[in-house]
């Protein structure tokens, strides 16, 4: 079999993360993706198709011509703010243009897939203490509709079109390749760790902590932050397990630590570690921010054999600054 990997969105933060690391582990990557998000500087394939996923008869032929075994896809709108403002384009992109290539796979006769879930599937599951794949899909926005949406359809097609699937449900991802090749750079940037960072840089004038009263140690929101080498060699574990399975079938798996650090205990990494200081606002809450979210990462163990390796905070601040400070010179 072909040891050739299509990724979709593989200009992307994550997606280029993915493709170096496929690269390392001997695959062939074959980078897809129309550059709404992301960067031709980040392209490290050995081929490059420009094209929109919504375009059925060029993913087909891209698919047929580079002899594709497995299919990643992380092309999609990522921001779920956004989603509640505009609903309609995340529907269209994220789970039409899922449908599109679902069709070429089809037509290719490309049964195997890894697509980017996300922990927003889970919604705000009050109480739980870590979040397995068992919790039911219960998401609280269009972002999150639109990956469970897809998530349902994967399922749906196993019997009749002989998929083999995984979906990886990524927490928090941070952190940049250690190399300083890529790294993230989302525009407009809503993630909390690029926007401390930029406050420690001087481009943003201050951090806004919305909420402090939440039931956690230092009263601001926990979430698990997954380096995005991390997601990388997840997403290769994935792939040499579909690889080897014979049977059809799907699988949300999460890719999380399986523990937390707090919005402050951000802050504080990012000031301890780049020297700098900036200012801090503390806000009220923000509609739909659970307390707590890390992930059940027992199954990824299990299943992919797979562990982070860099997701302490210090490694991802390091890294994310360093990339940060590169990109900037
Ligand atoms: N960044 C996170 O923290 C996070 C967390 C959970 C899940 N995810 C999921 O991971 C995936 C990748 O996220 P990211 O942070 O790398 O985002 P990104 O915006 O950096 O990458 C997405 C890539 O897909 C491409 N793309 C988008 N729509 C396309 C289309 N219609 N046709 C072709 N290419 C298209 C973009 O140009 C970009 O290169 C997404 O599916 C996202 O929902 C991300």
């Amino acid at each position: 079999m072909s040891k050739n990997v299509l990724v979709v969105g593989g200009a992307g933060y994550i997606g280029s993360h993915t493709v170096l690391a496929l690269r390392d582990a001997g695959f062939g990557a074959v980078v897809y993706d129309n550059f709404s998000s992301g960067h031709r500087d980040a392209c490290f394939g050995d081929a490059l198709v420009e094209g929109e996923l919504s375009d059925t008869a060029h993913l087909t032929r891209t698919l047929e011509t580079h002899d594709i075994a497995c299919v990643i896809h992380f092309a999609a709108l990522i921001e779920a703010g956004q989603s509640v403002l505009t609903p309609l384009p995340f529907f269209e992109n994220n789970v039409a243009g899922t449908l599109s290539l679902l069709a070429a796979m089809n037509a290719a006769g490309v049964s195997r897939l890894v697509f980017s879930s996300t922990a927003a599937v889970y919604g705000n599951q009050a109480g739980a203490p870590l979040l397995p794949e068992t919790l039911p899909r219960d998401p609280i926005n269009p972002y999150g509709d639109s990956k469970a949406m897809v998530e349902t359809v994967l399922e749906r097609c196993v019997p009749a079109h002989g998929l083999r699937a995984i979906a990886l449900r990524y927490f928090n991802a941070s952190g940049a390749d250690a190399e300083g090749r890529t790294g993230e750079r989302h525009d407009p940037e809503t993630h909390l760790i690029p926007l401390v960072i930029e406050a420690a840089q001087g481009k943003r004038a201050q951090i806004r902590i919305y909420g402090t009263d939440y039931d956690t140690p230092d009263g601001t929101c926990i979430r698990d932050y997954i380096h995005v080498s991390d997601l990388a060699s997840g997403h290769v574990a994935a792939v040499s397990h579909l690889l080897a399975q014979e049977a059809p079938g799907f699988q949300p798996i999460n890719l999380g630590t399986g523990a937390g650090q707090s919005v402050r205990e951000v802050i504080d990494a990012v000031r301890r570690i780049t020297g700098r200081e900036f200012a801090v606002s503390e806000d009220p809450r923000r509609p739909g921010d659970p307390a707590r979210l890390i992930a059940d990462a027992t199954r990824a163990g299990e299943v992919l054999g797979w562990r982070p390796r860099h997701s302490d905070l210090e490694t991802i601040v390091r890294d994310a600054w360093a990339f940060a400070e590169r990109a900037r010179s």
